[in-house]
This record gives C-alpha cells, structure tokens and sequence, in this order.
C-alpha cells in the first residue's frame, strides 16, 4: 500500500451498534472461518477507493440481515459494486455463503456501524445508491431515538450520495412509515421521486416473511429518493 494511500485510511473510532451475535448454523459458521477473507473488508486497512478493480458504481446495503436483497441486487447488476454493512454475525455469515454459491464478485462486507463507517470512512458523494430495507422499527416511544432513519442520518446519507444517487428505504411498520416520509421529505437535498409512497424497487426482492405478511393483510411502504444536483 502507497504512503498517501495509508494516510487517507480513516479508522473507524467508535462502535455505537454493538455487534450482535447470535445462533448459527455449521454452513454459516464455517462460511464465517473460510470466506471472511474472500468478501470482508477492514475498514480500518483499506479505502473505499480501493474495494475493486473497476470504476463502477457502487452501491450500499445498510443492515442487510440475512443478505437475501444484498445477493439478489448483486445478481441483478453485475455491472455494479456493491458493498453491505452489518453487525450480524449469522446473517454476514448467510451472506458470504450466498456469494459463493451463486459465485458473485462485485460485493464486499464490511462487520461494523453503518453510521460510523459513513460519517469516518465513506467519502462525500461516493455512492450511486444507498438501500435500507426493514430497517428496526424501534416501535416504543422511548427507543425511537434509536431509529435508523433520523434528520440527522438522512442528511449523512445524503451527503454520501452523488448528485442523482438513489436512497431506497422500505419498512412494514406503518408509523415509522410516516415518520421516514415526513422526515426524508423534509431534506432539501433529496428529492421524493414517487412524490409519497413509491413502488417496490426491483432489487427488493419480496422475501417469505414479507410474502406472509401480504397474505396477512399487513402493508409494505418502499420510498425512491433522488440526491439532487
Ligand atoms: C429488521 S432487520 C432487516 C434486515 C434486512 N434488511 C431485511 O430486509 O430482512 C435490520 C437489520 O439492520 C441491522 N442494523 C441495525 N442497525 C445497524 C447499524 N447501525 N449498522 C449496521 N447494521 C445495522 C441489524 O443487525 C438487522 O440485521
């Protein structure tokens, strides 16, 4: 690694989501001993600049549970890099496992905050796209300061995107529903392109527990915003 490349290197300081661990299966156990070093990144050793070979564009996954949309977007833009962050260890684990088997090349893994790598280490308008599907919910009054989708995050995220950079949200909790339109309407720097509620991106893929929940009569609200010039 060049000199000037080590000194653009940010470390992340702080973790403020502690890492969940939590059961495993023997598949992602192991995909996490063999496969870590294929597809995870340390941000505190490499820059964004230099996750792949190629100058395409690169998109973000926040708090990609088990990494089924993460694996489905990757096979849908092969002409894409994609990067996810996480801090669930099976479901980082689930992810790796789905890479290898569907052989797919333009995703790496980072294990940490996804707030603090994109306010220390994700450069101001490096992403073509940010997707943060079912995001937690935090429905008790007291835990909303906890949500993932705040004045202040939605102004990073936006910072992060380039000009005409897409976010996708989707969230199956009504009220926070309102709160993301209301709170990503209110930023001058994204623009709502369905004008409210929009229609399930494609690279959203409709998961069983959501398939259930259609069955059940329960709502999903999916959101397109575009960073504007
Ligand atoms: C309700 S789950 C949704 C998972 C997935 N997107 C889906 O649609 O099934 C929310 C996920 O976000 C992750 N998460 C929450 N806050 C995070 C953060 N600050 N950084 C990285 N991941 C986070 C959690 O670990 C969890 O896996």
């Amino acid at each position: 690694m060049s000199e000037s490349t080590t000194e653009k290197i940010i470390e992340p300081r702080r973790q403020v989501y502690v890492r969940r661990r939590g059961r495993m299966t023997k598949g992602q156990e192991r995909a996490l001993e063999t496969l870590r070093e294929a597809y995870c990144v340390d941000a505190a050793k490499v820059r964004l600049a230099d996750l792949f070979d190629n100058d395409n564009d690169l998109g973000l996954e926040i708090g990609f549970g088990m990494g089924h949309a993460t694996a489905h977007w990757a096979a849908l833009r092969p002409d894409m890099n994609l990067l996810g962050i996480e801090v669930y260890e099976p479901g980082i684990g689930a992810l790796l496992l789905s890479l290898e088997e569907q052989s797919l090349a333009n995703v790496r893994v980072i294990e940490g905050d996804a707030r603090v790598l994109l306010e220390e280490w994700v450069p101001e308008g490096a992403l073509a796209q940010i997707n943060l599907f079912f995001p937690d919910p935090w429905p008790k009054k007291r835990h909303a300061s906890r949500r993932i989708v705040q004045h202040d995050t939605v102004e990073l995220y936006a910072s992060r995107l380039r000009p005409g950079g897409t976010l996708r949200i989707a969230t199956d909790w009504e009220p926070y529903a309102q709160w993301i339109l209301e709170c990503v309407d209110a930023n001058p720097n994204l623009q709502n392109m369905a004008g409210g509620y929009a229609e399930r991106a494609e690279e959203r893929p409709v998961t069983n527990f959501e398939a259930r929940g259609i069955r059940l009569g329960h709502g999903v609200w999916d959101f397109c915003y575009e960073r504007r010039g």
